[in-house]
Parts: C-alpha cells; structure tokens; sequence
C-alpha cells in the first residue's frame, strides 16, 4: 500500500476543528506577498527579484499556464505510486529542493532549517556554493535524508577540488553542476538597491570553512573579511568553462554528476555524449538571460536530444503539484522547487519550507488522482492539452 500524500488535506481540516491553520498559504504563488512582508527590502528583492525587465520569469510562469491537465474518468486511481529513484536516491516523491544560496539573508535557521525540513519528508536538499552555512553543518542538519551538492565551479582547482572532498566525505551523493552562472546577469532589482550579499559576507561559509582557501588568505576571514571575500568573488566569477575541461570533476568526483542549466538541445546531447549523469533544464528562476526560453517550452526538445540516456530534471517556475505533474507529463524525471519554499522559509522558517514542500506533494498526488493516473509512468504527454 503506497503512501497517500494527497490525504494531508484531511490532516489540515482536522487542524482546524482545534483552531490551528497551516504556517502559511497552501497556494504557493501567494508566499511572495507574505514574505514580503516579513523581508528587508534588499534580501527580498534579491530572492525575488529576475534578470533585465524579468522576461523570463514571466515566461516560465506562462509556460505552465498554456499546458492544461485532461482529467481521466473511472480508472480506479484509489492508491497511487509517486516513489521514483532520482540520481540514485530512493524518493518517495520526484520532487527535490533546488540549490538556493545565501539563505541567512532569508531567515537566521537558513539553509540548515532547509535541510532539516526536506529530509523530514525524505526529499533531497541540494546544497549550494554560496551557502551561509557550511557543508558538514547542513549534512548533519539533514541526517539520513537525501542530499546532493551543488557547485559554482572555482577558478582554483586545489579549491575545487577540497570542496568536492569535503562534500563526499560528508555524505552528498550527487554533484550538480550549475552552469548558467558563471557571471553575474543584470539584474535591476539588486542594481537599483546596490544590494550584492556576498560583499557583506552573507553566503560565504562554505569557501570560509574550507582549509585550501583559507590557506590562500594572508589573514583569516574573520580577522579581515573583506579581503577575503574579494578572493572568493574573483575565484567564482568571470571565468567560462568549456567541455572539455569536464573531466577535472570526473576526477576529482566518483559518484554522480549533473549539469545544471542546459537550455539548447545541442547542449543537452553533449552533456550525454559527455558521459554525464544527468541534465537539470533550468534558466536559474529567470535571473540570468532576460527574454530567454521557458524552462517547460525546452523540456520536449531536450529529452528527445536525450533520448532515454540520462535523466532531465526541470525546474523554474515551478509553484504547485500541478506544474510539477505537467513537467513530468513532458518528461521530466523530477522537478526542483525554487522560491516557492524560500518564501516558506522567510514566512515560517522550517515549518514553512516543510510545509510548502508537503503542499506541492500532496497536490501533486491528488492530480495524479484526479488526472486517473495510479503511477508516475502514467503521466504522460496525453494527459495534457496544449492551449498554444
Ligand atoms: C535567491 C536565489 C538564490 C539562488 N542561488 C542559487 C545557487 O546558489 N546555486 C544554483 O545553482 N542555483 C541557485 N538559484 C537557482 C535555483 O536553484 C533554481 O534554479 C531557481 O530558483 C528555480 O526557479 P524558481 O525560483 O522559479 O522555482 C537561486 C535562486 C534564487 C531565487
């Protein structure tokens, strides 16, 4: 008998008999209201905000709204099965926590918080470069659940490859790579606040933990911070990478890995032929190429480039179970949710992100339901009509 998720409705009326309601909104797209009002100005409009005149974030959105889900009559969904193996992890949903930095300007708990609040419910945390926390901190924040590391990929290669050390040894199994990021977009938001936290040390724990960096400062970063957030700013950004400079993590990584930010097709086949373990098609929330292509509108095409060789993931835009249920109708393997659960976390800290992360699996669950479908492998192209 396979867990029924969408049956945390029941728990949330039965809640409310004694009084109680959920920490906050059940419909993920009215969390950035809510955690507005509990945000500074600056970290608000940097989780918030998207490159130029935010093109792409409305685009993402947009793209979700043009599939609608064409619901199935009397095929006897009573039980359904969500549990899929997502780069090598056991999940009972497909569902996992995206890479989101400095999340101390979020919230003090931050990414430790995250964490906790994922592996409560089993789903993988991925931990990001410019986390405020470190990586074994966050590791044993989050047990035995899932977790997966993601890396900005230094200009220093002993750097590199200490935090790859680091993050193994503490137990993450799965490296994703993030690609899209290797220079900072424009982002009016943040520009017009001149609002950059890693100059003010948010989102440096895990370079400030590590020995090879701190090796490479003349002063420690806490006897002069500044100096050696320079160093860590100029050894994370402005550089470019090309394929073939893929197997330095190969080397220096044994377990799997993932890109991040694939977009063309071309890019998609070439992560595959690459012996890559995995693609995650993402434009990073909208905050890195203004007016570039929706995530959902370059799933079909990348998965056909794939063809079956490795898992796509998506994510940006993702809000609610039904989006998710749509990624996966177009063949995503699983999806990452974004801002939806950092908003969580701003409304409500831990219980926020948990329960943002139990909404959208129960919802995903009950349109499965609804959609007549008892198992993922039934989500499918068909269960969908395309509006144009
Ligand atoms: C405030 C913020 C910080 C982010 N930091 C990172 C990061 O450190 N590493 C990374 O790979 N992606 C980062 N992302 C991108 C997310 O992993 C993800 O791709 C994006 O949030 C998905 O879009 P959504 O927010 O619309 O769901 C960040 C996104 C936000 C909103």
């Amino acid at each position: 008998m396979t867990e029924r998720f969408g049956s945390y409705q029941n728990e949330i009326y039965l809640q409310g008999l004694g009084g109680q309601l959920p920490p906050c909104s059940t419909d993920a797209t009215k969390l950035e209201a809510s955690a507005r009002e509990v945000m500074a100005p600056g970290p608000f409009s940097y989780v918030a905000g998207a490159a130029g005149s935010g093109a792409t974030a409305r685009a993402n959105r947009e793209a979700f709204d043009r599939w609608r889900v064409v619901p199935r009559m009397l095929t006897g969904a009573t039980d359904r099965d969500l549990a899929t193996t997502v780069l090598g992890s056991r999940l009972p949903a497909p569902v996992a926590v995206a890479p989101v930095g400095v999340q101390s300007i979020v919230h003090p708990d931050a990414e430790s918080a995250t964490a906790r609040a994922a592996a409560s419910i089993g789903l993988p945390f991925v931990l990001s470069t410019a986390s405020s926390t470190g990586i074994e901190d966050v590791a044993a924040a989050g047990g035995d659940g899932p977790r997966w590391f993601q890396l900005y990929w230094p200009g220093d290669a002993d750097v590199c490859a200490s935090l790859l050390d680091r993050a193994k040894n503490a137990g993450y199994t799965a490296l994703v790579v993030t690609l899209d990021t290797w220079t900072l977009a424009w982002r009016p938001s943040d520009l017009d606040q001149a609002y950059l936290p890693f100059l003010k040390g948010e989102g440096c724990a895990v370079p400030f933990t590590d020995p090879v960096f701190r090796g490479l400062l003349e002063k420690t970063p806490e006897e002069d911070p500044n100096m050696a957030i320079l160093r860590w700013i100029g050894m994370l950004t402005g550089t470019d990478r090309t394929w073939d400079q893929l197997p330095f993590l190969r080397e220096h990584w044994d377990g799997l890995i993932v890109l991040k930010g694939i977009q063309h097709v071309a890019d998609a086949r070439r992560a595959a032929e690459a012996g890559m373990d995995g693609i995650v098609v993402s434009n990073h929330g909208g905050r890195q190429v203004d007016g570039s292509i929706a995530t959902l509108d370059a799933l079909p095409g990348v998965v056909e480039a794939v063809d079956g060789r490795v898992p796509v993931l998506l994510d940006s835009g993702v809000r609610s179970g039904a989006d998710a249920f749509k990624a996966i109708a177009l063949g995503a393997t699983a999806v990452l949710i974004g801002r939806a659960y950092v908003w969580g976390l701003a409304v409500a800290g831990q219980a926020g992100v948990r329960e943002v992360l139990e909404n959208l699996r129960a919802e995903l669950d009950l349109t499965l339901a609804l959609a007549g479908c008892h198992s993922l492998a039934e989500v499918g192209p068909e269960s969908l009509w395309d509006v144009g």
